[in-house]
């Protein structure tokens, strides 16, 4: 079961291949572990590498399931003819201070990269917080040289709000991050 918000989306991209953004259901654990070790591998720009987050199968199933059942968090995932080939998730405060506000982060297979698919993953968060009755405020923290992504975020609402320096330790360099943040309205 996941918290009302079952909204599935089909994306056409350009070449005539269509993605499907749905949300995570614990069974998808599996697949999501060997996704993320998949793009951590390909990217400087995650808090893990190709070691993946951490956590064994069963973990990330409690998580899943935590998220699934929780009003102010998301995950959710971009497949293509099944295969995971994106996954973005929001992770709400828990006391009630902070219920409102949370942090996400995302992710796209470097093949796939530049297609929309990103973008679509956000709007789709967009979407969710919006019609959420609590989530009022969506924080990501970026590394200062991701110039890509920073440029979408910009597009899609998102302000400087700070820096926070040595974010990641990746290969002996420390790296700095900007934090940004964009309030959703309830629609
Ligand atoms: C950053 C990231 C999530 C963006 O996802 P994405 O699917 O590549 O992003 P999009 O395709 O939606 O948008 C990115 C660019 O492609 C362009 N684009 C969007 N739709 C497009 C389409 N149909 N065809 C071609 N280009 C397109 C966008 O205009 C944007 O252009 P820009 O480079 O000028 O900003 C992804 O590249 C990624 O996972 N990178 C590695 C990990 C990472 O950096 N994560 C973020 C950590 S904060």
């Amino acid at each position: 079961m996941t918290a009302g918000y079952e909204t599935e989306r089909e994306l056409q991209l350009p070449g005539g291949q269509s993605v499907r953004i749905r949300r995570a259901v614990p069974d998808d654990a599996g697949g999501v572990l060997e996704y993320l070790r998949r793009v951590g591998g390909e990217s400087q720009n995650l808090t893990f590498g190709a070691e993946g987050p951490g956590l064994t199968e069963s973990e990330e199933r409690d998580y899943l399931a935590r998220v699934a059942e929780a009003d102010n968090s998301l995950a959710i995932l971009a497949l293509m003819n099944g295969v995971i080939v994106g996954g973005l998730t929001f992770d709400g405060g828990r006391r009630p201070r902070l219920r409102h506000v949370g942090e996400f982060g995302i992710s796209v297979a470097r093949e796939h990269a530049g297609l929309g698919i990103g973008r679509a993953m956000i709007e789709y968060m967009i979407a969710w917080a919006a019609q959420s009755s609590v989530v009022r405020k969506i924080n990501l923290k970026v590394r200062v040289d991701n110039a890509g992504a920073i440029r979408l975020y910009q597009r899609m609402g998102w302000v400087h709000e700070g820096r926070t320096t040595r974010d990641t330790l990746i290969d002996g360099q420390f790296n700095d991050c900007l934090l940004m943040g964009r309030a959703v309205d309830p629609r």
